[in-house]
């Protein structure tokens, strides 16, 4: 029946494209429907956490870093669940990675503490002997920028229904608001740090970037 398109190479290679085109938009059309995506319980970041993540993404740690775990026991025995696409909704962009130097970080809250986080980012091979991860004492001095993770926070609320100040969800409201929240959620997590420069300049109303990084390292779970 198909003979004559077998010896056409022309409509024989569009109706290959048309059957990989359909097979394709089978697999990931699901992903892209809303009642797919986000996993139930995902929540967007707080104005603190997203601070942290752009200090992330500032020291490149995702160059070192995936955060993705796939579906192999090696990996689950370790990291835990897989990831699902759908705890992914909120992340712009999305920090995958595609080299791990070090390990996955996409559970990391579920292991590592505020503390730990605090000795290992000053001096890592003090904490894991043989560590070749760089220091970051400059976050220690760097004050985090609330301003900018708000205006984001802001932008994407507007222009993709992100949704802040539902019920349960995290409160955005005005910027002074916005602010104190982040003060709040740092007094919270420098409770459990030893800096005494980080705990004098949180009195001040500034918050380093290490407190936003902690933030952010804890919310990954
Ligand atoms: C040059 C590569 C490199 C860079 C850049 C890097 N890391 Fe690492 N990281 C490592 C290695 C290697 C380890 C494993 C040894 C250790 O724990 O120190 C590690 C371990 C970690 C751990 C412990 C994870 C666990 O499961 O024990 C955390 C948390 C971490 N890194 C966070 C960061 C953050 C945050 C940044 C960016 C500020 C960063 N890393 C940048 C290489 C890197």
């Amino acid at each position: 029946m198909f003979h004559w398109l077998e010896r056409n190479p022309f409509f024989f290679a569009v109706g290959v494209f048309i059957v990989i085109a359909y097979a394709g938009i089978v697999t990931i059309l699901p992903d892209f429907m809303n009642s797919a995506r986000p996993v139930v319980g995902t929540k967007p970041y707080t104005v603190l956490q997203l601070a942290g993540r752009h200090v992330y993404i500032k020291d490149s740690c995702n160059a070192c870093h995936s955060q993705l775990i796939r579906p192999f026991k090696s990996e689950t025995d370790r990291y835990g669940m897989y990831s699902l696409s759908g705890e992914y909704a909120y992340d712009r962009p999305f920090l995958w990675g595609s080299k791990r130097t070090g390990p996955d970080l996409m559970r990391v809250g579920n292991y590592r503490t505020t503390d730990w986080h605090e000795n290992h980012m000053l001096n890592p091979a003090e904490i894991v002997p043989g560590s070749i991860m760089p220091k970051y004492p400059h976050m220690f001095k760097n004050v985090a920028d609330i301003e900018t993770a708000y205006a984001e926070a802001l932008t994407v609320k507007k222009v993709f229904n992100v949704p802040y100040d539902k019920s349960g969800m995290p409160k955005l409201g005005t910027l002074e608001e916005a602010k104190a929240q982040a003060l709040k959620e740092a007094e919270e997590i420098v409770a459990n740090m030893k800096s005494p420069e980080v705990k004098e300049a949180l009195k001040r109303g500034e918050i380093k970037e290490i407190v936003a990084i902690i933030a952010y390292l804890n919310s990954l779970k």
